[in-house]
């Protein structure tokens, strides 16, 4: 069967959408490591292509299709030279639409579940042979982390780690509870090994994820469930990791020793994406967000409290089903109350089976994109402000990679601000005290102090 059955295999993964999912892709590529398949560089180099999609808002499945087609395409051309290729999508568009998938694009070999993808070379080999049940949709995270291999290898500077999956919140708007399935923690013992790892890797940086985080209760060597704050805990006992952070978090999740965690876990970043989605009530009560606009304020000061230095970042949207102009204003003023270092605004967009997405008084598309317009100008000028208030500052930045000029190197403020700066292609992996001394538009221009006073691992 031509490149497909050689011993050296190469995949090309795509992937789309949210962090998890680079986490999945990176996973993906590890896993089909031992089966023989190595990176390609490109589609058209690649025995076997894989799709991570997101399926989290607007016309996702459509694109997803347009991309098949285009692979038809190249599939077709890649055969006229004697080359097979195999085409598989992951992620939730793959759970959205299942079977359904190779119905409607023939071109689709493999369609692999966010909770499947630990069987992707089984898969791949009843693919190979022709075999029907090549639709994995339906395991539970468990099975998945039980089964995928340790992590090994050359690791990047800031490096993912899933700790949590899935959700229980079902905010009416969103389809993550549908397609990544019932919440799930991963055990204490597990997450500890994977970050030594990581770090062994090169990691000096860790950002924990999860769909809601800071829900997370994975059992500690003790039997009992750990919280968040006390995973942290443990692992900033990893004495090469030099900081962590995590994402995404519900307000509803955020307790007492989390907050805390900011005021004493010196290794936790001060920088918090902390969505709200709206400040009008009435409507965060249509989304069952479980919080109103008063909560959110509330919180936001006993973080601030525990971390005054702390940078706020947020989701939100607009238009909503039965947002009215009073709505909106509602969200202008908590944002302007708040004031955010960073944030995501996104027009409501139905979801398919999706409470929300039936809602009466579904709001027009061009009042939708009047108010993103408004709440996205306030919310540039707030991150501009933000950026500006750091000019001036001493910031420890940790070095990433290089950049695109020679000599010069990208790194990380606390406050997750890219900052440039000229300093050795060694000090990558290294935690430098720079004085910032520009900012444009999404990064810091910084200058490493006389000496460079490399801190920290
Ligand atoms: N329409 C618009 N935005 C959405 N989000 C999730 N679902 C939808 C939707 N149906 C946004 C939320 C969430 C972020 C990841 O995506 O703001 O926090
Ligand atoms: Fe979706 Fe987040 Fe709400 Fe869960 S908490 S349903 S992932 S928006």
């Amino acid at each position: 069967m031509g490149a497909a059955m050689s011993a050296q295999k190469t995949v090309f993964v795509k992937t789309y959408g949210c962090q998890m999912n680079v986490y999945d892709s990176e996973r993906i590529s590890e896993l089909l490591a031992p089966a023989g398949y190595s990176a390609a560089n490109s589609p058209e180099d690649a025995d076997l292509i894989v799709l991570n999609t997101c399926h989290i808002r607007e016309k996702a499945a459509e694109k997803v299709y347009s991309e098949l087609g285009r692979l038809r395409e190249l599939k077709a051309l890649r055969r006229e030279a004697g080359k097979d290729t195999m085409v598989a999508v992951a992620g939730c568009v793959a759970q959205a639409e299942g079977a359904e998938m190779r119905r409607r694009a023939p071109v689709v070999d493999l369609v692999v579940g966010p909770q499947a993808y630990h069987e992707f070379a089984d898969l791949i080999a009843k693919a190979r042979d022709g075999r029907d049940d090549v639709v994995a949709t339906e395991f539970p995270a468990r099975d998945k982390f039980q089964t995928l291999p340790a992590r090994r290898g050359r690791q990047g500077v800031a490096a993912f780690l899933t700790v949590q999956e899935g959700c229980d919140k079902f905010c009416t708007f969103c389809v993550v509870p549908y397609t990544r399935g019932a919440e799930y923690s991963r055990p204490v013992a597990h997450l500890v090994a994977e970050a030594e790892a990581l770090v062994e890797g090169g990691a000096r940086e860790i950002v924990l994820l999860g769909q809601n985080v800071n829900a997370y209760h994975g059992e500690g060597p003790d039997g009992q469930p750990w919280t968040l704050a006390r995973l942290m805990g443990r692992l900033a006992e990893i004495p090469d990791l030099a900081r962590l952070r995590y994402t995404t978090s519900h307000p509803h999740d955020m307790h007492d020793d989390l907050v805390a965690a900011h005021r004493h876990n010196a290794k936790l970043m001060p920088f918090l994406h902390l969505p709200v989605q709206s400040g009008s009530d009435r409507i965060l009560a249509a989304m069952n967000r479980k919080h109103t606009a008063d909560h959110y304020l509330a919180l936001v000061a006993r973080i601030r409290d525990a971390r005054p230095d702390i940078a706020l970042s947020t989701d939100l949207i607009v238009g909503f089903p039965g947002e009215t102009d009073q709505d909106f204003e509602a969200t202008v003023r908590l944002v302007e109350a708040v004031g955010f270092a960073q944030t995501y605004s996104f027009k409501y967009s139905p979801r398919p089976g999706t409470p929300a997405a039936s809602m009466a008084s579904q709001v027009p598309d061009d009042v939708k994109s009047e108010r993103l317009a408004r709440l996205q100008k306030l919310l540039h000028d707030q991150q501009t402000a933000f950026n500006r208030s750091c000019v001036g500052r001493t910031l420890p930045v940790l070095f990433e990679r290089e950049g695109r000029h020679p000599g010069q190197l990208v790194g990380r403020s606390p406050y997750l601000q890219a900052v440039h700066a000229e300093a050795p292609a060694s000090w990558v992996g290294h935690t430098v005290d720079v004085e910032i001394v520009g900012q444009g538009p999404n990064s810091l221009a910084g200058k490493v102090l006389s000496g460079g006073s490399v801190t920290g691992p």
